[in-house]
């Protein structure tokens, strides 16, 4: 494995940083086992702070965290949900007390007829629920591969699909941060897909040890193995061939378009369409970022303007009150805000040197008001069956 074929490399490259600390405490008389032991510690910190930034621009929290449940019944319940579903800030809807610990649950819907679920699992380090007893490579290799202590494959969802392409060093960072955390008991319901998970082709496991640290290079290895932005500003064309970073359309429902809802606090059972906080079902699409890029109509619009919007969520247009446009929660700049200056410097030299492509020009979002069916068949180009209605609790 790669991953432990680094394990490997590192304790070597300690012992090369070994003999250079016994020279130097040769020099000054202090005693080697000490200086060894600081210098490990203070790997095994940088590691885990490297570890707890990369989680948090790749927002494994958005998935692994619960939803908070609702303390409050009836009319105040209510009014404390629209209060919350009015603040933009989204991740004030998960709950504290489950940092990382699993249990939201996915709907993969196959066809009319055909349903599964997959349930986000308990990343903390408790020993009964979640990954307490895995070693960092372990849970290392399932970042990276899929492949579970147990040797059972991981059903990959956006943006797991993409890990495969990241370096073992940051998988391990990821890994190291996450047996730092605090662990939360929390049992997840195990998912049920109606189809077998195979493994991924090894062809798509990336040999990188380590990543690109400033430019372009950095920027795209962001966005293609660490930070989703590509896996939600894209859509799926005829052939079901991936049309990338120009934006959701119509008629692509796996990508590029997200089902608002009503129905947060989600506990433990996503309602379909409500994926995200919303006052009512829409459908908003990621828009077409390749408008940013090499002869597109955005091409003009200053650096500056962009890192605000991936950052604090203030669009460049106006809105039709001449005010910025708050972005959609959706775009998880609640997580973006706290990326580097560098990181989004080189994120956005991406966006600026995509060739534009035409994508869809439609309303960005489509409100559907109290029909769930409508936002239903408007996303998936067919009215929902019984057995939709029964898969999404509706
Ligand atoms: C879109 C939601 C989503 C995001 C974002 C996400 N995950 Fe996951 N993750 C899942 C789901 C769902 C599973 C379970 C898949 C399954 O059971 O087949 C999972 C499984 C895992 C596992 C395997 C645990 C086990 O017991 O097998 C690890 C480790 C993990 N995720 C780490 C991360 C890290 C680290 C990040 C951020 C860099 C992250 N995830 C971001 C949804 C997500
Ligand atoms: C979970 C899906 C998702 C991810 C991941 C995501 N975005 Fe977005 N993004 C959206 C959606 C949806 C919007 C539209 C929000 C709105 O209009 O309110 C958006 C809006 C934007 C905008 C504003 C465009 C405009 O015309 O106003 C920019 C720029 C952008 N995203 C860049 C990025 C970058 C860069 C990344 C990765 C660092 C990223 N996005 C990751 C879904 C996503």
């Amino acid at each position: 494995m790669t991953i432990s074929n680094l394990e490997h490399r590192s304790k070597s490259s300690r012992t090369r940083l070994g003999a250079l600390v016994l020279g130097l405490g040769l020099l000054s008389g202090g005693t080697l086992a000490a200086t060894n032991a600081n210098a490990e510690q203070a790997a095994a910190s940088q590691r885990i702070s490297r570890g707890a930034y990369l989680s948090r621009i790749g927002a494994c929290e958005a998935c692994h965290t619960p939803p908070k449940p609702s303390t409050l019944g009836g009319a105040a319940g209510d009014l404390a949900n629209q209060q919350l579903r009015a603040n933009p800030d989204w991740t004030r809807y998960l709950d504290p007390n489950k940092k990382f610990a699993g249990g939201v649950p996915f709907i993969i819907r196959v066809t009319s007829e055909l349903h599964g679920t997959v349930v986000s699992r308990n990343i903390t380090p408790d020993v009964a629920t979640g990954i307490g007893s895995w070693s960092v490579a372990e849970i290392a290799t399932a970042i990276k591969t899929g492949v579970r202590k147990d040797g059972t494959n991981l059903f990959l969802i956006p943006p797991h699909t993409l890990y495969s392409k990241m370096a073992d060093e940051d998988a391990v960072a990821l890994a190291s941060y996450l047996k730092s955390l605090p662990p939360v008991n929390n049992a997840i319901t195990p998912r049920s897909l109606p189809f077998p998970v195979g493994p991924l082709p090894p062809s798509e496991i990336s040999p990188l040890k380590v990543a690109p640290e400033r430019g372009l290079a950095r920027g795209e290895y962001l966005t293609s193995a660490v930070v989703g932005c590509v896996e939600c500003h894209s859509s799926h064309v005829s052939g079901g061939k991936l049309s990338e970073w120009t934006g959701g359309m119509p008629g692509s429902p796996l990508v590029g378009q997200f089902r608002l809802g009503p129905d947060l606090p989600l506990l433990q059972t996503e309602r379909g369409l409500a994926a995200w906080p919303y006052p009512g079902y829409a459908i908003l699409f990621a828009p077409n970022l390749s408008e940013l890029g090499r002869g597109g109509p955005e091409s003009g619009v200053p650096y500056s303007s962009i890192e605000s919007a991936i950052r604090d969520g203030i669009g460049w247009s106006l809105d039709d009150n001449g005010r910025p446009r708050l972005l959609a929660h959706t775009m998880l700049w609640q997580f973006y805000g706290d990326m580097s200056n560098r990181d989004t410097h080189a994120v956005v030299d991406v966006l600026k040197r995509l060739t534009y492509r035409k994508g869809y020009t439609g309303p960005n979002l489509v409100y559907f008001g109290t029909d769930w069916a409508k936002a239903f068949e408007f996303s998936f180009g067919e009215a929902p069956s019984a057995a939709d209605r029964a898969a999404f609790g509706k």
